[in-house]
């Protein structure tokens, strides 16, 4: 029994907290809403919590008060044995799906032939096809009572619990006039930020990972136990309404979407309305751009006339509607077979494992290779060879295997045998030296540095490349064989290349011989940057390239500067540090070097710190009165030419400069034996920093 409360106003029980519990269910939903929806949070979390608590609280002690879509049901339910059915009082269809600009042009005829209009230009309300799974959710006198999936489209799994825990959908439709009856439909989805958390906390914990975010959102929307899926995070965006009782719709579908957004449901920013195919084609493209920068997945636009009236009149042909259609951009993701694990070795000597596939047209290009970046990597995905993977191209980013269909693998183990996990070579494929894994290193390395061919191929081809020494034509195959043939074994051996050699190769003829051994020739003198990035020197990529050059001026001073000179250059740390000097320590490093140097493969620059003046690193103090400047103007000129003016005499200094009435720092200085300058002879100092700057 719950207490009675004297001094109810309205006469009920508990009247205070019943209109407490009212205003606190409102105020949480609609903070869910700014936040889930409209990522635009309004209270700060713990405001938030301190109200579900105190919801929470009254619902405990007067559990009358508790109604089915207080905002504290999302979470917390029983797990359930299997899912009920729900039957779909409107079928819940499907799209048809175009894949080119003519598939769009011939719906839009279809659409104008249907209406009798065929020079009309029809509106389209327009909005992407999101990358989820279609759900169904009935809204009874404004109150979320029922949730489902679509399932074969006329019977779907409910999941009204689940559902629930999507804080993004409301559970009480925000409007004083809720209709008696209304279906939503929409699409369940992961954002990719919840999607890479999950699978990161997952690995964490050593889990298996999810492929996608489409298979996350299926995975967490279909699980008996809704904490699970309260704990997973996934976003919901309406798309359209089934069934609605007790209240004429808008006109228009882009009506409904923005009545429904009113309501507090969750519509995507990216719909618009448009007009005719050129229409159309013009959002695809638009929204094609905006794709990867999208914080969900989708796989295409969908067009729906915009005409509630027009879209009966149209009606549906088999199971999808006439007045729609889902224009899809080309698959990201495709299945296909490895056929074979390859190693390729790099310029520093990791290993990475490349998996041969047979080919697949995804992203808009035939994929015949995918990187599968490291041992890790394969033991996490335990990709094996006969395996059938997802293969994604998103992008220009470079084709990656995402995950194994482990239940194609049990079939094929009874026509041949499984492969076994598959593990990289102990010793480097390229040249038989022993392959090592340090300490915290994702990559193992061939040990056999420059001795190895293949390391030795990539360094020259990184030489040569465009934003280093920018050798024009001597791409893969040339160093190959030149490398291949004992012709190049450092980059140096490059410029003593002569015609004829090089015609004697397969694939060249004099004509290309020439050419070649001229773009040779035309990039010696190359700036000190590009020549310093062009070494190839581990963690020394092209920026930190130019900060040395900048820095340093010269490559003699770079090559002499010992780790504290080094860490002085901005930008660069410890580790960068490291890798230089360990590169210029090596003999052979420095005998390649020099042979450059004799080829004129580079030109020193200015240092920055020379230009800084003649004076740096000294440290001046000053004192007393000078004749001719104040002691701002003597400290600004020292400050220029790079000097640093202290206002204590110490061991450290190295100059004092004395004016009249100078006291007891003329004295320490003299104790300490320190030069002693006057005017005159600061000036001195001064001109000469400059002259030699
Ligand atoms: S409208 C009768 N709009 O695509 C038409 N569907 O192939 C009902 N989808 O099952 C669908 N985004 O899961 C519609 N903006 C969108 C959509 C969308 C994704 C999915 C939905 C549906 C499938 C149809």
């Amino acid at each position: 029994m719950s207490p009675a409360r004297p001094g109810d106003p309205d006469g009920n029980m508990h009247g205070d907290e019943r209109a407490r519990a009212a205003w606190l269910r409102e105020r949480i939903e609609a903070a869910n809403h700014r936040y889930y929806v409209l990522d635009d949070p309004d209270i700060p979390d713990i405001e938030y919590d301190r109200l579900v608590r105190e919801l929470e609280a009254i619902e405990a002690a007067w559990p009358e008060l508790a109604t089915a879509d207080s905002p504290t049901r999302r979470v917390g339910a029983e797990p359930l044995k299997a899912f009920a059915e729900v039957v779909h009082q409107v079928p819940m269809l499907s799209l048809n799906n175009a894949f080119s600009e003519a598939e769009v042009a011939a719906f839009d005829r279809r659409v104008r032939e249907g209406l009798g209009r065929e020079d009309a230009v029809v509106e389209y309300a327009v909005e992407p096809k999101f990358d989820g799974l279609a759900v169904s959710l009935v809204y009874r006198d404004g109150e979320f009572v029922q949730g489902a999936t679509r399932g074969d489209g006329y019977r779907g799994e409910d999941v009204g619990a689940n559902l629930r825990a999507i804080r993004a959908i409301p559970m009480r439709l925000a409007t004083d006039a809720p209709p008696a009856w209304l279906e939503v439909r929409g699409e369940v989805i992961m954002l990719r930020r919840d999607f890479e958390r999950l699978n990161a906390e997952a690995r964490e914990r050593g889990e298996k990972t999810f492929v996608n975010p489409r298979n996350a959102a299926a995975g967490s929307l279909r699980q008996l136990d809704p904490r699970i899926t309260a704990r997973r995070r996934l976003s919901f965006f309406a798309y359209g309404i089934g069934r609605i009782e007790g209240t004429t719709p808008p006109a228009t579908h882009a009506g409904v979407m923005d009545w429904l957004a009113d309501m507090r449901l969750p519509v995507s920013g990216e719909r618009a309305s448009v007009f005719g195919v050129d229409g159309l084609l013009d959002y695809f493209r638009r929204l094609g751009e905006r794709r990867a920068g999208l914080p969900f997945d989708i796989d295409g636009a969908v067009y729906k006339v915009n005409r509630l009236a027009d879209q009966d009149a149209l009606g549906f042909v088999a199971r999808a509607p006439r007045f729609a259609i889902a224009h899809k951009y080309p698959a990201q993701e495709e299945l296909t077979l490895v056929e074979a694990i390859d190693v390729q070795v790099g310029r520093t000597g990791a290993l990475t494992p490349v998996a041969r596939l047979r080919p697949v047209f995804v992203g808009g290009v035939t994929v015949t290779n995918a990187t599968l970046h490291n041992q890790d990597e394969i033991e996490r995905k335990d990709v094996r060879v006969g395996d059938t993977v997802i293969v994604r191209r998103a992008g220009d980013v470079i084709p990656e295997v995402v995950g194994v269909l482990f239940d194609r693998r049990p079939l094929r183990d009874l026509v041949e045998p499984l492969h076994p996990p598959y593990r990289l070579p102990a010793t480097c494929p390229e040249c038989g030296a022993p392959v090592i894994r340090l300490d915290g290193e994702a990559a193992a390395r061939c040990a056999n540095g420059l001795a190895c061919p293949a390391q030795r191929k990539q360094a020259i081809l990184h030489f040569a490349s465009r934003r280093a020494m920018d050798i024009e034509g001597l791409g893969e195959k040339l160093v190959e064989q030149l490398v291949d043939q004992g012709l190049v074994h450092t980059p140096a051996d490059l410029y003593r290349l002569d015609a004829a050699t090089l015609a004697g190769l397969e694939r060249m003829a004099e004509k290309s011989a020439a050419n070649l051994v001229a773009a040779i020739d035309a990039s010696r003198g190359r700036e000190l940057a590009r020549f310093i990035h062009a070494l190839g020197i581990r963690n020394v990529g092209e920026q930190t390239a130019k900060d040395l050059a900048r820095h340093f001026g010269a490559l003699d001073a770079l090559m002499a500067a010992d780790i504290e000179a080094l860490i002085e250059v901005p930008e660069v740390g410890p580790v960068v540090a490291e890798s230089l000097r360990a590169f210029f320590a090596e003999p052979h490093n420095r005998d390649v070097i020099e042979q450059l140097r004799a080829a004129g493969a580079w030109v020193d620059g200015e240092a920055r710190v020379a230009r800084a003046g003649g004076l740096a690193g000294r440290t001046f103090v000053l004192t007393g009165t000078l004749p001719g400047m104040s002691r701002d103007q003597a400290r600004a000129r020292i400050e220029a030419e790079g000097g640093k003016v202290s206002g204590a005499v110490s061991k450290k200094t190295d100059y004092v400069v004395a004016g009249e009435e100078a006291g007891s720092k003329l004295a320490k200085a003299r104790e300490l034996g320190i030069t002693i300058l006057d005017e005159a002879s600061l000036l001195d100092l001064l001109d000469q920093g400059e002259r030699h700057a």
